[in-house]
């Protein structure tokens, strides 16, 4: 077997789903078109036919069962659709029914918020696959609470797109705890995803195809001090940024260490803007902001899922890579151009393609990074010898 292992956390619902339905649309084309290296920050243009495979495997990492499963009968539906779809098309070559003969979804339960059900979780996989090729962080929660109507009626004053864009007016829950006694949104959003991949690192790094394993993280105001997010009145906004933050140091890390094939770790933000707003009202307010030109309402899971999936599948040669950056000395403060995020974006009509955003790092960023990251090490020793388990290297 030499095709692709996908887990997608989160998967059954909103953009996890979506990034799911769109693995299965590219890959049961022959060519997949998201994974046409076309963009100004590709490196190089080749074409290479890297993306073509004859099968999937596609985990579904969800803490309901039966949502899980749901959305699996929803996706092999969908994927025989694609196929008869494609199978009355001229030329056809056979490839979709292929792969569907080869496509394998299952349904692996975990709840990022308990950490002994994510080693759990690892452990089943690491016993029924040979190696992970992909893994997708996608899951996220919020503590949104309620709307405070002051700053609500502000923002769309002053600006009636950025109120839609980038609300400031939703109110969070400070000080949730999870059952393992840790930030709640802080560990559904980073601790968990960082067990995650560090109980799996080693199964990604067997995936020695020539896309090489990739680990995608979906991430503006931090505060060291509280780095289980717990006094935080921006918990969800302060969890994205501490993924931002993991992501590029591990991506940097894994460039450095080039004995083998790296994993990659890239930084997506499918900006659907769906899930809690999709009132009709809402829905009526976003198709209005993206004919206006606003990028980011790309509306549903499907079309947001782009980025996602093009860095699961675009060659490896094809990704600019980061390098460690000379900081201003003088001023900790002071940032630079380290590397992207990627963004999924559309024009007014909705054709959704892939932009970017300039990843800014300083010296303090970095520190508060090396700080943070030693913190979710330490922790994760402290579960592993709860667990008696030992420590994966
Ligand atoms: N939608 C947007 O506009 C947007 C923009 C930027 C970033 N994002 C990010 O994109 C990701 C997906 O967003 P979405 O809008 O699709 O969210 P969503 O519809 O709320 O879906 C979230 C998914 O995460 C799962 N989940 C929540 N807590 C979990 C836990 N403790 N353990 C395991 N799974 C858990 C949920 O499972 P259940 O069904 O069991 O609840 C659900 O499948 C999130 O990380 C979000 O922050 C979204």
């Amino acid at each position: 077997m030499s095709w692709p292992v996908i887990v997608v956390t989160g998967a059954n619902s909103g953009v996890g789903l979506g990034i799911c339905q769109r693995l299965l649309v590219q890959l049961i084309s022959k060519s997949p078109t998201d994974a046409q290296p076309h963009y100004n920050f590709h490196v190089q243009k080749t074409t290479t036919n890297d993306a073509s495979f004859d099968g999937l495997t596609l985990i579904l990492a969800c803490r309901s069962r039966q949502r899980g499963e749901a959305a699996r009968d929803k996706l092999y539906q969908f994927a025989d659709e694609q196929v008869c779809h494609l199978e009355i098309l001229p030329g056809y070559d056979g490839h979709a029914e292929t792969f569907r003969k080869h496509l394998t979804i299952v349904v692996h339960t975990v709840d990022l918020s308990h950490i002994q059900t994510v080693f759990r979780f690892a452990d089943e996989i690491i016993k029924t696959y040979p190696y992970v090729s992909h893994l997708i962080c996608n899951a996220g929660v919020a503590s949104f609470v309620g709307i405070n109507w002051r700053l609500a009626i502000k923002q769309y004053a002053t600006s009636w797109v950025e109120a839609v864009t980038s609300p400031t007016y939703y109110t969070q829950e400070v000080g949730q705890l999870s059952q393992d006694r840790l930030g709640w949104v802080w560990q559904c959003n980073v601790f968990g995803h960082y067990v995650l991949f560090r109980a799996l690192k080693s199964h990604l790094a067997k995936y020695q195809m020539s896309t090489g394993a990739r680990v995608i993280w979906i991430p503006v105001y931090y505060d060291p001090t509280d780095w289980q997010l717990i006094k935080s009145a921006h918990s969800y906004e302060s969890s994205k940024f501490q993924m931002d933050l993991i992501a590029h140091q591990l991506d940097q890390a894994s460039l450095e260490d080039s004995d083998k094939l790296p994993t990659r770790h890239l930084i997506v933000l499918p900006c659907a803007l769906l899930g809690t707003f999709s009132t009709m009202c809402m829905f009526f307010s976003f198709y209005l902001a993206r004919f206006l030109g606003s990028p980011y309402h790309l509306i549903t899971g499907f079309k947001a899922a782009i980025s996602a999936v093009h860095l699961c599948l675009v060659p490896l040669a094809c990704l600019p890579t980061v390098s460690s950056t000379e900081f201003d000395d003088s001023d900790p403060t002071a940032t630079v151009e380290v590397g992207f995020r990627y963004v999924s974006e559309c024009d007014r009509w909705g054709k959704e393609r892939v932009g970017t955003m300039k990843l800014m790092r300083s010296k303090e960023h970095n520190k508060q990074c090396d700080d943070l990251m030693d913190h979710c090490e330490r922790l994760f020793t402290a579960f592993c010898e709860a667990e008696g388990r030992s420590l994966p290297s």
